[in-house]
């Protein structure tokens, strides 16, 4: 009796053996890090086959690390040397263009801290987009996420997709553009070293791109260097400073933010009274609320030398425009931030040597080391 039970059981136990394994060998094998180039989505075991691009580590300033929390970097697009190398390539590559000659850098050059000269930037059909070309710095730092005047793209890989198909940008085809960089004899080798593969599609090449501009750091302003305790400031500039900090002068700061936010912007975005009426209407024209009509995304006040000229249809050529403007040329309309509060006199009526000092201090966030760097320029 007892040796018939025990060999039943004996039975049974190996077949439930068998059973358990063959549900285990259903999970798929495979690579199951969505940080490695070749992750399998539909893996399920991970059998140890990931292969990895060589890991990049961002060199972070003092600052950042002391007071902003890590850059946004996804989980399935990693900063690696081949990345970034492909990426920085991209960037310069007139073939993303419909008559292959243009390409990002021409409205993002590097000795205008990535944007370009022009109130508005020329397509390759010559004609002009409706605003100013913004600078490209700092973005692993925008934690809001909003690319664009408008924020309507939510990451750099993203936007990346925009400027090849927009008509009056680059003005091709995602399908040709890529068709030229697969039948290029460099481009394939490239992409396989970053994404171990050397089929190349739009997702990689905005990953790429997307990867080098989060190497643009821009860190090294004479403020930085002031707040390290490296240098000091002249008179002019730390009077420039106070009226930026004070809610009776300047009162910049709320949106540009002050020593405790290294990237003199709060990314938000903000009616700061430059009309009565939008032709165009910003933040409000992609939400369609109404209440942000007139709303656009505060612009850093890093290398505003480099970057002129300013606002998003880059109405004002000089900084002294600007400070005027915010002096005694504020405009009312529904939607103008409440912190515009001197709008009933125009602005902040400030007294020609205060804009003489506000404009000195905007200069010392001015970082000429983030234009000469050698790992941004033309490979
Ligand atoms: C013809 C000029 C032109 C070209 C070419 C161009 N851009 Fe732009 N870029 C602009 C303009 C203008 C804006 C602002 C547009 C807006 O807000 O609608 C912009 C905005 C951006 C922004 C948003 C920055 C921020 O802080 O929100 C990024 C990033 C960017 N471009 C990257 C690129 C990349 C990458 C390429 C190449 C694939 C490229 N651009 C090609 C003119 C251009
Ligand atoms: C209510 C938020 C707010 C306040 C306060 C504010 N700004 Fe601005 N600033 C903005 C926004 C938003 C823009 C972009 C507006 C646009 O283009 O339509 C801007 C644009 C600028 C620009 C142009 C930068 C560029 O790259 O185009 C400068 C310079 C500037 N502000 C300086 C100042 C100074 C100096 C003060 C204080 C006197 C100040 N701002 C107060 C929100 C603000």
């Amino acid at each position: 009796m007892e040796n018939r039970k025990t060999t039943k059981m004996k039975k049974y136990f190996f077949l439930y053996l068998i059973v358990f394994f063959s549900i285990i060998s259903c999970k798929k094998k495979g690579c199951t890090d969505p940080a490695s180039y070749n992750y399998d989505e539909n893996a399920q075991v991970n059998d140890g086959s990931c292969e990895y691009a060589t890991p990049y580590d961002l060199e972070i300033p003092p600052l950042f690390s002391q007071y902003l929390p890590n850059p946004i970097i996804p989980n399935n697009n990693p900063l690696t040397i081949e990345g970034i190398q492909l990426g920085r390539k991209l960037f310069y590559e007139p073939m993303l263009s419909g008559n292959n000659t243009q390409s990002c850098s021409d409205c993002h050059s590097p000795s205008s801290a990535f944007t370009d000269t022009n109130q508005f930037s020329i397509g390759i059909d010559g004609n002009f987009g409706g605003r100013n070309s913004m600078p490209i710095f700092n973005v692993a730092w925008n934690f809001n996420e909003n690319f664009f005047w408008d924020g309507r793209a939510s990451s750099v890989e993203d936007q990346a997709f925009g400027p090849v198909v927009n008509p009056i940008e680059m003005h091709e085809t995602w399908p040709n553009a890529v068709n030229k960089l697969q039948n290029d004899n460099e481009y394939p080798d490239l992409f396989k070293a970053a994404f171990g593969t050397d089929i190349i599609d739009s997702v990689l090449v905005s990953k790429a791109i997307a990867q080098f501009e989060r190497t643009l750091i821009s860190g090294n302003s004479k403020f930085d260097k002031f707040l390290n305790n490296q240098i000091s400031l002249t008179p002019s500039e730390i009077s420039g400073y106070n009226i930026f900090m004070d809610e009776n002068g300047g009162d910049c700061f709320h949106c540009h933010g002050d020593p405790t936010n290294p990237l003199w912007t709060d990314n938000e975005f903000h009616n700061n009274g430059l009309d009565a009426l939008f032709s165009d209407q910003g933040l409000g024209d992609i939400n369609g609320n109404s209440n942000d009509i007139g709303k656009f995304k505060t612009p850093s006040l890093r290398n505003l030398v480099f970057t002129a000229p300013y606002m998003h249809d880059g109405r004002f050529a000089t900084l002294d425009e600007v400070i005027t403007h915010y002096s005694i040329g504020l405009v009312n309309s529904s939607t103008i931030d409440p912190l515009m509060k001197n709008i009933s006199q125009g602005g902040a009526q400030l007294s020609p040597q205060e804009m003489i000092d506000l404009k000195a201090f905007l200069l010392t966030l001015t970082d000429s080391t983030f234009i000469t760097n050698p790992n941004f320029i033309e490979p």
